[in-house]
C-alpha cells in the first residue's frame, strides 16, 4: 500500500494501489483546488510530487503547456498512485 506524505499538513495517507492522487487527498479531507473537477484541463490541482509517478498523458502535457506549469509540477487529478509520494503545493 503506497503512502502519500504531505509535509505541509503534517500528514501521511496510506492509499490503495492505483488510487487517484486528487481523490485520495480529498477523501482524507485535504482540499485540492479545481475548476474542472478532475478532467485535467484547469491545472488548478497542480502539485510538486517527489516519487515515482506515471509519465504524463497527452492531455496533461497540453494542459501543462497551456497554463505554463513548471517541469516539476504535475496535475494531481491525472496521477495514479503506485508508489510512495511526497506532495506539496502553493496553497496549503
Ligand atoms: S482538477 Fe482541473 S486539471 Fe486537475
Amino acid at each position: 500500500m503506497p503512502n502519500i506524505h504531505i509535509p505541509q499538513k503534517n500528514k501521511t495517507l496510506t492509499v490503495a494501489p492505483a488510487e487517484n492522487l486528487m481523490q485520495a487527498l480529498q477523501t482524507a479531507g485535504i482540499p485540492v483546488a479545481s475548476s474542472c473537477l478532475g478532467d485535467g484541463i484547469c491545472s488548478m490541482c497542480k502539485m510538486t510530487i517527489e516519487g515515482v509517478v506515471p509519465l504524463p498523458s497527452e492531455l496533461e502535457l497540453r494542459t501543462a503547456a497551456r497554463n505554463k506549469l513548471s517541469s516539476a509540477e504535475r496535475l494531481s487529478c491525472q496521477i495514479t498512485v503506485t508508489a510512495d509520494l511526497t506532495v506539496t503545493t502553493t496553497y496549503w
